[in-house]
């Protein structure tokens, strides 16, 4: 990997394969996350979340997120993303949903972090076991993807604890669990975690409220950081990531190909699911909100079309 990256956040319910691919061939940002997958889940052999590690074929490095509180099926499941190809295993220690952190896992492992030392380490043994057992040259990275504290920022402490595992990489999202995604992301926070891992072999990634590829290489600049994962902004938008402004014609295009790719990945899902991306990409022009309350009633490509034939640009 070559640092300082640009990267795609990973978003539950928005980052699948569809969008990764979307936001790969438009946006090329260095590295991409899938959404959150239950470690458990995947294990048990659940299909709908076989389904959130699809994949399109790529160059760019692409990590796959679990969320847990299991050493043993963090380990099974980093086996899993090692033999489908994944660049990288990505464990979540910040999401704050109730359902989450009340199993002790996401934000959970906020309050337990010798459990979350234990998980940083199954995940590093499976990489070791995974690449010698398949015989894969190529790096691939564990990481964390966290927060700065439970109800108040306890950045140092928390974070020198994840230290002590040695992860490759951790990004930090600069709130706390109290705060889910409220208020300002507080980046001072991410300039002490920068500190604390200036003389380790753990890389520092900055997130939360990035509006721009301009700002965001202001920040890995002003913080000494490896890199940078832009989540929300990037809603609609995977033009981004190359810091480029599209026009409305561009838009529709990529709205088209995202429902195809939609189809491609999931024949059978209903089309409903794709409604919030539509809307995400209907922006900035006259009647844009009068088009977005037409996308939410399209059942089908056909009807998406229409829609948008209807548009004079
Ligand atoms: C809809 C949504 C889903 C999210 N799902 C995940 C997830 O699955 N895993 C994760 O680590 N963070 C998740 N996050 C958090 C983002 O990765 C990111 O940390 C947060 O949105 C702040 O970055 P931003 O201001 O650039 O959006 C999610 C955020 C949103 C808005």
């Amino acid at each position: 990997m070559n640092y300082p990256i640009i990267g795609l956040a990973p978003m539950d319910g928005v980052t699948d394969a569809p969008f990764r691919y979307i936001t790969d061939i438009y946006g090329k940002p260095d590295i991409i996350y899938t959404e959150f997958t239950s470690v458990k889940g995947l294990i048990l052999g659940k299909p709908a979340i076989q389904r959130m590690l699809l994949r399109h074929k790529t160059e760019t490095k692409t990590i796959a997120q679990f969320f847990g509180c299991e050493p043993e099926y963090f380990y099974q499941a980093a086996l899993v993303a090692i033999e489908k190809g994944f660049d990288g295993v990505d464990i979540n220690m910040g999401c704050p949903d109730k359902s989450v952190f009340r199993r002790g896992a996401g934000a959970g492992l906020i309050l337990q972090p010798k459990l979350a030392k234990e998980i940083i380490l199954s995940v590093k043994k499976a990489v070791k076991d995974g690449k010698e057992k398949l015989k894969i040259k190529k790096d691939i990275t564990v990481s964390v993807k966290t927060r700065t504290g439970y109800k108040i920022p306890q950045t140092k402490e928390w974070i020198s604890q994840l230290l002590e595992a040695e992860p490759d990489v951790i990004c930090l999202h600069a709130r706390t669990f109290a705060q889910k995604y409220s208020g300002l992301a507080d980046w001072s926070q991410i300039g002490i975690a920068a500190d604390l891992a200036r003389n380790t072999k753990t890389k520092i990634f900055g997130n939360g409220d990035i509006k721009s590829r301009e700002q965001a290489l202001e920040r890995i600049k002003e913080y000494n950081l490896a890199g940078v994962l832009i989540g929300r902004a990037a809603l609609g938008n995977p033009w981004i990531f190359k810091g480029t402004i599209p026009t409305t014609e561009e838009r529709f295009k990529a709205l088209l190909k995202h429902c195809k790719k939609f189809r491609e990945f999931f024949p059978d899902a209903d089309l409903s699911i794709m409604r919030k991306h539509l809307a995400w990409y209907v922006k900035d022009f006259p009647h844009a909100a009068e088009v977005r309350n037409e996308l939410m009633q399209v059942k089908s490509i056909d009807d998406v079309k229409k829609i948008l034939s209807k548009i004079i640009l």
